[in-house]
């Protein structure tokens, strides 16, 4: 169990968080390196394992640290990247580039030449312009870039608004009018820069249904045909993208099999019937390796209760370390970590330290009578867009990752320094 309750405290991955909060300082993410490699294993047993000629590729967006690719590296995991920045990092933690895939719908020009020079793996190739780009840079460091195509497969996976991706008005993925697609692949197939390999599909974000993913990948599948029938080549490779739920509070993370058992199903029809070997298949989850595997770990300050209204109950941190509330409306569950044990009786609201009324972490939460200043609050949950979407607001420092593993536990991420975010500050002369 990555969760237990002794004498009265959270312990979280054998260590105990009040100790946590006392050693390392509140606010803090805390990641559990065992329920991070349980997916891993899950992942191994039920996809990579099981189906040949499969590959994971961990979205990095959802959590990005050099430490977060060391485990994916020892792990035999590729990742996903869109961003220098998560090159970089991968780069520091000394990430192979074949097992890198570059995605994003705004490549810069750049971010690019970075990484053909570095060779990474793949470009998932996601606008017009961007073959060119890739196809200048390969030619300029005399490497031939493997490319899959992104297409918005027009499906519309049921989550929040925000984080669809699928459906045709979306900014990510190549539309699949005749006009547009079949001149991209041709562009792709005819230059003696680019392998090209495949298609790639990604629907949408905290998803607990496949037929929005079966639907898609039949969309991809037709597109599959056209290609063979126009151009003579068999795609080698599909990538479903990512996508899979995980539990804040009521929901239950569906094991991964229950997307891929159907999705390999389908892929292996479709190929037959188009007459091709079955592709490869790759998926990106982020959410569902890190979301669960981490918490965040916050000190009660100021108290305010209105009566027979509400009471606030200010922590340490709020918005500027989990931004998802506000965006997403999202819901988390909590417990006050040294009183893990006592009944959740009383009904308050958590508020954060910014300047903004929206900087709510729980809404309407039940917690145990006589929450006081010094109580440690954490939230489950939080290991996935948490740390990854952070913010400067109120020149409020990140906070720190801890990594934990049976009981041991050591920074993955030092805190900012309120001197760190304006070391890029300057006093322009005509002031
Ligand atoms: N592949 C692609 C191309 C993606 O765009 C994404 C997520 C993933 C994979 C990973 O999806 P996941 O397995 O993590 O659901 N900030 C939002 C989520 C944005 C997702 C962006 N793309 C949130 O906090 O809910």
């Amino acid at each position: 169990m990555i969760r237990e309750i002794k004498n009265g405290r959270l312990f979280f991955d054998g260590c105990d968080t009040v100790e946590l909060a006392k050693k390392y300082g509140t606010p803090i993410y805390v990641m559990s390196q065992t329920d991070i490699e349980s997916r891993f294993d899950e992942l191994k047993r039920d996809f990579t394992d099981k189906y040949p000629n499969t590959r994971v590729a961990y979205a990095s967006k959802a959590f990005c640290t050099v430490g977060m690719y060391k485990i994916c590296e020892k792990n035999g995991i590729s990742i996903d990247i869109v961003s220098l920045g998560e090159l970089i990092a991968a780069e520091k933690a000394g990430f192979p580039a074949e097992r890198i895939e570059f995605n994003g719908n705004n490549k810069l020009p750049a971010e690019i030449d970075k990484a053909v020079r570095y060779g990474v793996g793949r470009f998932i190739v996601d606008g017009l312009q961007e073959l060119p780009l890739i196809e200048a840079a390969a030619e300029k460091y005399q490497k031939k870039v493997n490319v899959i195509i992104r297409i918005t497969p027009g499906v519309a996976a049921s989550t929040h608004d925000y984080i669809v991706t699928g459906k045709k008005d979306s900014k990510f993925g190549i539309p699949l009018d005749d006009d547009i697609f079949l001149p991209v692949v041709k562009q792709a197939i005819d230059s003696p820069w680019i392998e090209f390999l495949g298609l790639h599909m990604h629907i949408g974000s905290q998803l607990f249904e496949n037929d929005a993913f079966i639907k898609a990948l039949d969309v991809v599948m037709d597109h599959a045909a056209k290609i063979k029938e126009k151009f003579g080549v068999a795609i080698r490779e599909v990538n479903f993208g990512g996508g899979f739920g995980v539990k804040y509070t009521d929901e239950v993370r569906k094991p991964y099999s229950f997307f891929l058992d159907p999705l390999m199903a389908e892929l292996e029809k479709r190929s037959a019937e188009i007459g091709i070997e079955r592709p490869a298949a790759v998926i990106e989850p982020g959410r569902s390796i890190v979301a669960e595997a981490g918490i965040t770990l916050y000190t009660v300050g100021q108290i305010k209760d209105i009566p027979g209204l509400r009471k606030y109950v200010s922590i340490d941190g709020g918005m500027g370390d989990n931004i998802r509330v506000a965006l997403y409306q999202a819901e988390y569950d909590a417990v006050i970590a040294n009183k893990a044990d006592a009944e959740a009786t009383e009904t308050v609201t958590v508020c954060g330290k910014c300047c903004e009324s929206g900087d709510i972490i729980l809404t309407d939460f039940k917690i145990p009578a006589g929450v006081e200043a010094g109580d440690i609050l954490a939230t489950f949950s939080t290991g996935a867009y948490g740390y990854s979407m952070a913010s400067n607001y109120n020149n409020n420092p990140i906070p720190g990752v801890v990594l934990v593993k049976d009981g041991q536990s050591d920074w993955l991420v030092k805190p900012q320094t309120p001197e760190q975010i304006i070391q890029n500050n300057v006093v322009p002369d005509f002031i």
